[in-house]
C-alpha cells in the first residue's frame, strides 16, 4: 500500500508541514467510508462527546455539548488577512497575513500533541462540478470530521478529482494539546485563543480555538463565502449567502427556481423549505440549498447556481412541524444535534419543538430540567446537522452539476416599519443598490438604538472575503456581462402596525408573495410603478384562503416618505466609510440621488 492517498504533492508537503509544527499523536486520512464513520462516531462516544440517542427515534444520531464558552461564530475574532488593510475594508477586521501567521505559528507549535491530526479532502459542490471547489480540511477534531462528512461530499473520491491541481487549504485546530497522561475533556476548545483567519490572497485558511459550526467546519462559512468570494471575484462568478428553491406550477405552467438572501434569524431555511397553505396547492416549492449558492454564467449568459454544501447546520429552537415539516423531518435520523436538550426516552428537544414542554429533560449544559425553571433547554444556536438529501422537498435537480438556472434574487431583512412586503428593482443596478441597503432593525436586545437598521448587504456583512465596496462593483460588473439577467426584488415578512403586531403571517403564505415573483419572471404579473420600485396591488396578489382586506394590505405596502427621506440620509451616512476609501461604486451615488428625487417628489 502506498503511503499517502494522494499523489498530489503540494497536499503531502503541506499535511507533512503542518505535522512538524503542530507535532500530533498520529495522521490519519479520511476516506469518507461508512465503517470509517461507524469508527469515529464511536471514538467521539468513548471520549464523551456524542451522546448516543434511542435508536429507535433517532437512528444513528447523536447530541453533543459544546463548551458553553464555544457556542457559535465569533465574528470578533474573524480576520481577513489580506496584503492591503483597503481590500479587507471597513466591514472586516483585518490584521497583515505576515504578523498574523507568525503569531499563529506560535500558538500551532505543539498544539496538537495527544491528538490525532486528521486530513480530510472535501468539495463544496457536486464532485467535478465546473462550479465546484476542492478543499482539504486538517483538523485535530473528530467532532469536525463526523460533521464535515454530512456537510460536504468527503473522502477518497476526491483526490481522484483533485488530481495535482491547487486546493483551499483549511487548517483547524481546538487549541488543546493535552500533555502525557492528560485526561480530554469532552469539548476540547480554547476560547481566550481563539482566531479564525483568511488569507484571500493565498486561499488559506487557519481556525485556531474554537470546536464550533462554522468557525470549524471551515467549508461552510469560511470557505464557501469568505474564501470564495474572493474567488468568484477573481473568476466572474458569485458566492453568496442564498438559498436556492425551485417553484413549479404545473397548472399555470411556470417553473423557476430563485436565490433569496436573508440576514441570520429571518427564517431563510423555512423558506428554502416552504410547504404553501392548502389554497395555494397548486405550488410545488423544492429545496435545492438553504444557506449558501455559487451561482456562474453559462455560456448562455443564463446564471447557473449549485448549493455547495450537503447537509444542513440548521438552527434548532423554533423548528417545528408548524413551522418547517420538511426540517424536521430531515433530521429524523442520520443526524447531529448540539447543545439542544436530551428527553427522557433518549430523543431530543429544543424550545418550539412541540407546544408544551416535556416534564422533565437535560439541558444543553447536562443539568436536569423542568418547565419551571427559568433557563432554555436547548442554547438559542443549538444546531442540526443532518444530510440534505433527507430533506421530503429536496429538488430532484439538486447534486446536478450544471448547477439550476437561476431567474430571480430576493432579499429580504428583517423591518417592523417602512418597507413594503414586496418591490421589483427599476433593473439590476438599482437592485444590486437595495440589496447593499438591506437590514435589519436592532432590537432592544442589540446594540444601538431600537429603530436604526443595522445594515447587512447582501445578507454578506460577516461573510464577504474583501472589500464591500469591490463586492457591489463585482456585482454590478456581473450584471453588465449577463444576457439573461435575473430579476431582483425586496421582501419583508416583519412589516408591523401600529400596535406591534405582525402585518403578514409568513411561513407558508409567503408563496403568495412568490407566485407574484415567479409570474413577474415570465411576464404575466402586473405591477405599478412606486419610489421603490415595481410593486404589486391587492389585485395582482392571490388572497383565497387568507383574510387580507384590501385595506391591510395597503398598509402593508405603504410609504411614509419623510421617514424614507430620513432613511436616504442614513444610507448616505453608512455609505461614508467606503465613499471615503474611494470604493463607493458611482452607480449608488445615483441610485441614492434618483431615490431621493422621487421621495421629494412625493412630498
Ligand atoms: C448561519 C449563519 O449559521 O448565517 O448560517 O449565521
Ligand atoms: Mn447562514
Amino acid at each position: 500500500m502506498e503511503k499517502y492517498p494522494t499523489k498530489n504533492q503540494k497536499v503531502i508537503d503541506w499535511v507533512m508541514s503542518i505535522a512538524k509544527v503542530t507535532e500530533p499523536d498520529e495522521i490519519y486520512w479520511c476516506d469518507g467510508t461508512e465503517k470509517e464513520n461507524k469508527k469515529i462516531c464511536s471514538l467521539l462516544v468513548e471520549k464523551g462527546t456524542f451522546i448516543p440517542l434511542n435508536p429507535k427515534k433517532r437512528p444513528n444520531s447523536f447530541l453533543a455539548r459544546s463548551n458553553p464558552k464555544d457556542v457559535a461564530r465569533v465574528e470578533s475574532r474573524t480576520f481577513i488577512c489580506s496584503e492591503n488593510e483597503i481590500d479587507a475594508g471597513p466591514t472586516n477586521n483585518w490584521a497583515p497575513p505576515k504578523k498574523m501567521k507568525k503569531m499563529l505559528s506560535k500558538l500551532m507549535k505543539g498544539c496538537m500533541r495527544g491528538r490525532t491530526m486528521y486530513v480530510i479532502p472535501f468539495s463544496m459542490g457536486p464532485l467535478g462540478s465546473n462550479i465546484a471547489e476542492i478543499g482539504v480540511e486538517i483538523t485535530d477534531s473528530p467532532y469536525v470530521v463526523a460533521n464535515m462528512r454530512i456537510m460536504t461530499r468527503m473522502g477518497k473520491k476526491v483526490w481522484t478529482v483533485l488530481k495535482d491541481k491547487d486546493f483551499v487549504k483549511c487548517f483547524h485546530s481546538v487549541g488543546m494539546p493535552l500533555k502525557k497522561g492528560q485526561t480530554d475533556v469532552a469539548w476540547p476548545c480554547n476560547p481566550e485563543k481563539t482566531y479564525i483567519t483568511h488569507f484571500p490572497e493565498t486561499k488559506e485558511i487557519i481556525s485556531f480555538g474554537s470546536g464550533y459550526g462554522g468557525n470549524a467546519l471551515l467549508g461552510k462559512k469560511c470557505l464557501a463565502l469568505r474564501i470564495a468570494t474572493t474567488m468568484a471575484r477573481e473568476n466572474g462568478w458569485l458566492a453568496e449567502h442564498m438559498l436556492i428553491v425551485g417553484l413549479k406550477n404545473k397548472k399555470l405552467g411556470l417553473s423557476s427556481y430563485v436565490a433569496a438572501a436573508f440576514p441570520s434569524a429571518c427564517g431563510k431555511t423555512n423558506m428554502a423549505m416552504l410547504i404553501p397553505p392548502k389554497s395555494m396547492a397548486d405550488w410545488e416549492v423544492s429545496t435545492v440549498g438553504d444557506d449558501i449558492a455559487w451561482i456562474k454564467p453559462d455560456e448562455t449568459g443564463q446564471l447557473r447556481a449549485i448549493n455547495p454544501e450537503a447537509g444542513f447546520f440548521g438552527v434548532a429552537p423554533g423548528t417545528s412541524i408548524k413551522t418547517n415539516k420538511n426540517a424536521v423531518e430531515s433530521c429524523r435520523a442520520n443526524t447531529i444535534f448540539t447543545n439542544v436538550a436530551l428527553t427522557d426516552d433518549g430523543d431530543v428537544w429544543w424550545e418550539g419543538l412541540t407546544d408544551k414542554a416535556p416534564k422533565h429533560l437535560i439541558d444543553w449544559q447536562g443539568n436536569d430540567w423542568t418547565p419551571d425553571c427559568g433557563r432554555p433547554a436547548a442554547h438559542p444556536n443549538s444546531r442540526f446537522t443532518a444530510p440534505a438529501s433527507q430533506c421530503p422537498s429536496i429538488d430532484t435537480e439538486w447534486e446536478n452539476p450544471a448547477g439550476v438556472p437561476i431567474d430571480a434574487f430576493i432579499f429580504g431583512g428583517r423591518l417592523a416599519s417602512n418597507t413594503p412586503l414586496v418591490y421589483q428593482s427599476y433593473n439590476w443596478q438599482h437592485g444590486v443598490y437595495l440589496a447593499s441597503t438591506m437590514g435589519s432593525e436592532k432590537t432592544a436586545a442589540s446594540e444601538g438604538k431600537t429603530g436604526e437598521i443595522r445594515r447587512d448587504p447582501m445578507a454578506m456583512l460577516p461573510f464577504c472575503g474583501y472589500n464591500m465596496g469591490d463586492y457591489w462593483l463585482h456585482w454590478l460588473s456581473m450584471g453588465a456581462k449577463l444576457d439573461k439577467k435575473p430579476l431582483i426584488f425586496r421582501v419583508n415578512w416583519f412589516r408591523k402596525d401600529s400596535e406591534g403586531h405582525f402585518i403578514w403571517p409568513g411561513f407558508g403564505e409567503n408563496m403568495r408573495v412568490l407566485e407574484w415573483i415567479v409570474k413577474r419572471v415570465n411576464g404575466q404579473a402586473s405591477a405599478v410603478e412606486s419610489v421603490f420600485g415595481y410593486s404589486p396591488t391587492y389585485q395582482d396578489l392571490r388572497w383565497k384562503g387568507l383574510n387580507m382586506s384590501e385595506e391591510r394590505f395597503n398598509e402593508l405596502m405603504s410609504v411614509d416618505v419623510n421617514m424614507a427621506l430620513a432613511d436616504v440620509k442614513a444610507q448616505s451616512d453608512y455609505f461614508k466609510p467606503l465613499r471615503k476609501q474611494k470604493r463607493l461604486p458611482e452607480d449608488f451615488e445615483a441610485e441614492l440621488l434618483l431615490l431621493q428625487k422621487r421621495l421629494e417628489r412625493k412630498k
